[in-house]
């Protein structure tokens, strides 16, 4: 898609059956993100089945058996756009077996939006204890995912009924105060995803509805301003060392700006270097800004002295590198327990380090987000946690609510993802700087 428009990744949550995929599947139709012809093949193979009432589904549902049981199960992307942005979409499963998937795909949102079917009985299914809305919220916010639509689904099951929408309403705002959203922000829109009532056109059967459709809603998203104004931020993805040029560096600046000439510094080893040009596509820049890939060719630097993960930053305002930082996890994966002592390598930007669980400070029930347990011995699959970790190596991370960007992680063991969290607190190490070899 070559858009000028910005981009947002969504993310699509909410309890098992509530309705995201069909809805989803449908506001691509209705944005002509999908073709007539798409559709009516997967209305064939939906009657096929004898899950006609999963036609829209089978938009984000290809897997077999995702078809034939009629839920998701692993994640489906797609794009579409509105006026002002363009999407990547992020369906993700309901079903609690399969909840790590929803937290890889909130891991990369943007914003979310929070189905909930209105349907007698399942919306009480899902905000009862065992339900997915409360704990997708909950991890939707943990995960740093700060805007959110809720749309009151299947609205036709319930005769358009506007006071089962104001019951729905203020138990859904209620929960979302308590996992920490600031509810005057977020948009309640009552809907059907089966019918299309109030996802692009305004519904007819829903007349004392006067706020914006899912569309518009999706439109109207604040994404926060560029980060320019931020101290300047870029992890290296590449080395290179070009003939004619010298030390070339490729990234992706995450904040603030780099500009030709400038003094950086390089962490965690603390050398300087000059900014000797700037190049994106081919075409030197003068500056580069939040979002940029760029090339940066180093004055008096050897290639051999950079790498992967370290991260360019301005001398006055280096980043940090960290001795010890405390996160909030989601355990996603773990065959037994996670104790402390327990060393996986964390993923963050574009570095890759072991780092030993120093302690476990806290267990926290995300049904509820409460603090259940203080030091606990371990923690295991499904428990959120705030752990005490210790790089075995140098390496660079900010706190999530300084500089988002650098404050994301993974935890990775087995080739599997074990836990992703954010990084709350810091305990940052002095780097004095110095000229690196040539
Ligand atoms: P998982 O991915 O398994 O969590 O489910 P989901 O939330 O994606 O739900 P899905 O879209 O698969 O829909 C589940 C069932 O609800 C299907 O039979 C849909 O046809 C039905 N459904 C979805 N939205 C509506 C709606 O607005 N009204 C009515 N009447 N049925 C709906
Ligand atoms: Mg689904």
């Amino acid at each position: 898609m070559s858009s000028k428009k910005e981009h947002v990744n969504l993310v699509i949550i909410g309890h098992v059956d509530a309705g995201k995929s069909t809805t989803t599947g449908h506001l691509l139709i209705l944005t002509g993100a999908i073709t007539d012809r798409e559709m009516r093949e997967m209305e064939a193979e939906a009657q096929k089945l004898d899950k006609s009432s999963f036609k829209y589904a089978f938009v984000f549902d290809r897997l077999k058996e995702e078809r034939e049981r009629g839920l998701t199960i692993d994640l489906a992307f797609r794009k579409f756009e509105t006026p002002k942005f363009y999407f990547t979409l992020i369906d993700a499963p309901g079903h609690r077996d399969f909840i790590k998937n929803m937290i890889t795909g909130s891991s990369q949102a943007d914003a979310a939006v929070l189905v909930v079917s209105a349907k007698k009985g399942e919306f009480e299914a899902g905000i009862s204890a065992g339900g997915q809305t409360r704990e997708h919220a909950f991890l939707a916010r943990t995960l740093g995912v700060n805007q959110m639509i809720v749309l009151v689904n299947k609205m036709d099951t319930v005769d358009w009924s506007q006071e089962r929408y104001n019951e729905i309403k203020d138990e859904i705002t209620d929960l979302l105060k308590q996992v920490g959203y600031p509810v005057k922000d977020v948009p309640f829109i009552p809907g059907s995803g089966w019918t299309g009532d109030n996802l692009k056109e305004r519904s007819s059967n829903l007349k004392w509805y006067d706020g914006p459709t899912l569309l518009e809603a999706l439109d109207n998203i604040k994404l926060p301003p560029k980060p320019v104004d931020k101290p300047f931020r870029l992890p290296i993805q590449d080395v290179y060392s070009i003939k004619g040029i010298g030390t070339v560096v490729v990234g992706r600046v995450e904040t603030g700006k780099i500009k030709k000439g400038q003094q950086v510094a390089i962490l965690p080893p603390g050398f300087t270097s000059e900014v000797r040009s700037i190049e994106m596509h081919y075409e030197e820049l003068p500056e580069a800004i939040p979002g940029d890939n760029i090339g940066v060719a180093l004055r008096g630097i050897s290639h051999k002295e950079l790498k992967r993960g370290m991260v360019l930053s301005p001398t006055d305002k280096p980043a940090s590198t960290v001795e010890e930082f405390t996160g909030q996890i989601i355990v996603i994966y773990h065959p037994t327990v996670v104790s402390p002592g327990y060393t996986p390598v964390i993923h963050a930007h574009t570095a890759q380090q072991a780092c030993t669980f120093v302690s476990i400070k806290q267990k926290i029930d995300p049904r509820s987000g409460q603090v259940s347990q203080e030091n606990p011995d371990y923690i295991k699959q499904g428990d959120a946690a705030v752990v005490e970790f210790k790089p075995l190596r140098p390496l660079v991370l900010e706190k999530y609510a300084e500089i988002p960007q650098l404050g994301r992680f993974a935890v990775r063991d087995m080739g599997r993802t074990i836990a992703v969290g954010v990084v709350k607190e810091i305990k940052a190490k002095e780097v004095p700087l110095k000229a690196g070899k040539k």
